[in-house]
């Protein structure tokens, strides 16, 4: 997730944001994303709720739900509504024109997917600074494994061509909000991303990843000459 506290990347991570909110309408079931532009959506999301707003959010984390419920947004589960009609969120890099990603700077990536495929359209929100003619640019794969035998998932990975590198907080691994580990690899720029999921699917220890292939349906990317609209 990016850290950045540049104003003027702040307010164009905003203007992203308020574009996807302004699609919300009464009664939609909404995924709520991660991260720090996903944040600025769940805060825009409260202030229209508080003007009037009936829609009910299903947040991808437990921070998101914890902002979520600072706005007085109304949450549910993917339990209750295993269907929803648009997931707002961020990504870590956006690949034109396919709309391919990557996600899970945060961390949140396996909940992240599980709101986003059950989402009708997803919704990307970035400033322009996420956009690459590749994927794996500039930005690790967020590979999250499960805790037993993780240094053997890792060798895996290596043989799949990664660097893995087991992400830290605080001088602890990291420990996603469902328990497991990531594993950070840099893989290059990617040639096939579609080719590279199906070896990360395969990859026994693997529980998900941030590769989000033909998920997104709409980039909305915020830059100097204002917000330009990409979608599939
Ligand atoms: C969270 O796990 C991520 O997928 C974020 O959506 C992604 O890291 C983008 O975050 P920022 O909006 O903070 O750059």
């Amino acid at each position: 997730m990016s850290s950045n506290t540049d104003p003027d990347i702040i307010r164009l991570k905003q203007m992203a944001a308020d574009a996807a909110v302004a699609q919300l309408e009464d009664g939609m079931l909404v995924g709520l994303g991660s991260g720090s532009t996903a944040e600025l959506a769940v805060a825009s999301i409260g202030k229209r709720v508080s003007a009037g707003l009936r829609i009910i959010g299903v947040p991808t984390s437990e921070k998101t739900a914890a902002l979520a419920r600072l706005h007085n947004i109304p949450l549910s589960t993917l339990g209750e509504h295993p269907q929803l009609d648009l997931a707002i969120d961020g990504a870590d890099e956006v690949e034109l024109p396919g709309l391919s990603l990557i996600k899970g700077g945060g961390g949140n990536q396996l909940r992240e997917k599980l709101v986003a495929i059950s989402s009708r359209r997803l919704v990307i929100v970035v400033d322009e600074s996420k956009l690459v003619e590749r994927l794996g640019t500039t930005f690790p794969v967020p590979v999250e494994v499960i805790r037993f035998g993780w240094e053997s998932t890792a060798k895996r990975l290596e043989a799949a061509g990664a660097t893995p590198v087991l992400r830290h907080r605080d001088g602890k691994p990291y420990i996603t909000d469902d328990g497991n580990y990531i594993l950070d690899c840099r893989f290059g720029p990617i040639a096939s991303p579609p080719e590279l999921q199906r070896q990360l699917d395969g990859t026994v220890g693997v529980v998900e990843h941030g590769l989000f292939i033909g998920i997104a349906s709409q980039a909305i990317v915020a830059g100097a000459r204002g917000v330009r609209i990409f979608s599939v």
